[in-house]
């Protein structure tokens, strides 16, 4: 694997410390890293390098974060201060002669979306985004809207050819999320039957037991819509909906995804609910007017051959009763004539794609209760990842890592897809800017406002 410098922007925010740092430790632990390499960590955070090593409090329990930490750097400055990007700049140089070679350089922008514009100018001013040994990383949300989206993506391409521009969506990485194409396109039992003939409806529930935490400032200004619904979830209905990619290359699995993607349209009548959870205006460095919400339970279509007319339920929230994300895809119910009068159940066939945690798939299918006489009952068959494997696989972070490494931009949004799923969500943005779509507030440890559950109910279903 080729060396390489990783600058990580916002080094000491909530996704370098949760996410980032602790998947490049794991990488390196397991030996996946090259023998060259240094992360240099800027921020504004008043920190000595003992202090920034310091700061991953979790990992320093292991001996070879000691180790670790000799590849890890770190450079003082706000965003906006050009004299930060200079001395990065020496910094790197220092680096680069330490290595003997000129290692590939990595620009992570781990910040909340308002700082991209600035770093990246700062990049360019300071030629630092010079070189094709250069790649640019952009963590979601990617803008604000589908006009900054646009505006984002023309600067990108501006100062970066596209092979070196790596939009993150880490529910890609996420091994559970891959192997949906294998299920559906591997087995030659369920193709036949993953269309609107046979799919009665598909729900998606993507659902956090914390809250918001020390994320507030970032959180307030951008809400659920954004922070995982504009990303995390349209890639989970794309992982349902899109069809065969042509061949399993990064342009055709691009290709069908942003197909997929642009193929979405909101029901119409009253197809969203927004929530918040109760508490929240309380929250550190939250509005105590907030209207952001927490909450969001969305009806919506994919108008392609397969699914037209198959609604797409989708909820996420936080301070949900419990941590899931999970996909369900439910197939009509046919209660066959010879047991319509000893009654079948109100569901018969579902195939559950669980993606965290106890990752895995189920399909519930009717069972004939035991005795004498005839009855019926749903029942679970279960694949789990860690019983079959022995593992659930690499988290999805040290994935992404490990691609952008290696170059493969395969499991990275391209600029259609974004495009698309931005259409789709500024135009919800737009109607509650409009003062449509009053927030409603819920209790914590709830599936969030009832008006969640009407989304679903007035058509005859239920989340399951
Ligand atoms: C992030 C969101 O992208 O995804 C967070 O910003 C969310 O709000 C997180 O908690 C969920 O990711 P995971 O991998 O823990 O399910």
């Amino acid at each position: 694997m080729t060396p390489f410098i990783m600058v990580i922007f916002g080094a000491t925010g909530d996704l370098a410390q949760n996410k980032l740092m602790p998947s490049l430790f794991s990488l390196f632990k397991d030996k996946l890293l090259p023998k060259d390499f240094f992360i240099v960590g800027f921020s504004r955070r008043d920190f000595a390098i003992e202090d920034f090593h310091k700061y991953f409090a979790t990992e320093k329990e292991d001996p070879r974060w000691g180790v670790f930490t000799k590849h890890l750097f770190y450079e003082l400055g706000s965003f906006e201060d050009a004299t930060a990007y200079q001395k990065l700049e020496k910094q790197l140089e220092e680096i680069d002669k330490k290595m003997g070679s000129s290692a590939s350089r990595l620009f992570y922008l781990a910040t909340p979306p308002d700082h991209y514009e600035t770093i990246l100018d700062n990049l360019v001013a300071t030629k630092l985004s010079a070189g094709e040994n250069v790649k640019v990383i952009i963590e979601k949300p990617f803008g604000k809207d589908l006009e900054t989206a646009i505006h984002l993506d023309k600067k990108l391409a501006e100062i970066f050819d596209e092979k070196q521009i790596f939009r993150v969506d880490h529910y890609l990485g996420k091994e559970t999320v891959q192997n949906m194409l294998a299920f559906r396109f591997a087995n030659g039992i369920f193709e036949p039957v993953w269309n609107k003939q046979f799919i009665d409806h598909v729900q998606i529930t993507f659902a956090e037991e914390s809250g918001i935490g020390k994320r507030g400032r970032f959180f307030d200004g951008v809400g659920i819509l954004r922070d995982v619904t504009q990303n995390h979830m349209m890639q989970l209905v794309s992982a349902v909906a899109m069809e065969s990619p042509k061949s399993f290359t990064k342009e055709d699995l691009r290709d069908a995804r942003a197909k997929v993607i642009g193929s979405m349209k909101m029901a119409d009548g009253e197809s969203i609910v927004k929530g918040q959870y109760e508490g929240y205006r309380k929250e550190e460095n939250v509005s105590p007017q907030s209207q952001t919400e927490t909450f969001v339970g969305l009806k919506l279509f994919v108008e392609t051959e397969r699914f037209a007319g198959v609604p797409f339920y989708i909820r996420a929230g936080k301070k949900m009763p419990k941590e899931v994300v999970e996909i369900s895809v439910v197939f009509t119910q046919t209660c066959h004539i010879l047991f319509k009068e000893f009654g079948c159940p109100e569901i018969g066939n579902v195939i559950t794609f669980r993606i965290q945690p106890n990752e895995g798939i189920s399909l519930r299918f009717i069972a004939k209760k035991p005795g004498a006489k005839l009855g019926l009952e749903s029942v679970d068959m279960k694949f789990n990842y860690k019983e079959s494997f022995g593992t659930s696989g690499l988290e999805a972070y040290q994935r992404v890592l490990l691609d952008i490494f290696g170059g493969d931009q395969m499991l990275f949004n391209r600029s259609d897809e974004l495009e698309s799923s931005w259409k789709l969500i500024t135009n919800i943005l737009r109607k509650w800017e409009s003062g449509k779509g009053e927030i409603q507030i819920y209790k914590t440890g709830t599936w969030g406002p009832k008006e969640a559950d009407g989304l679903i109910e007035k058509d005859g279903r239920k989340w399951l």
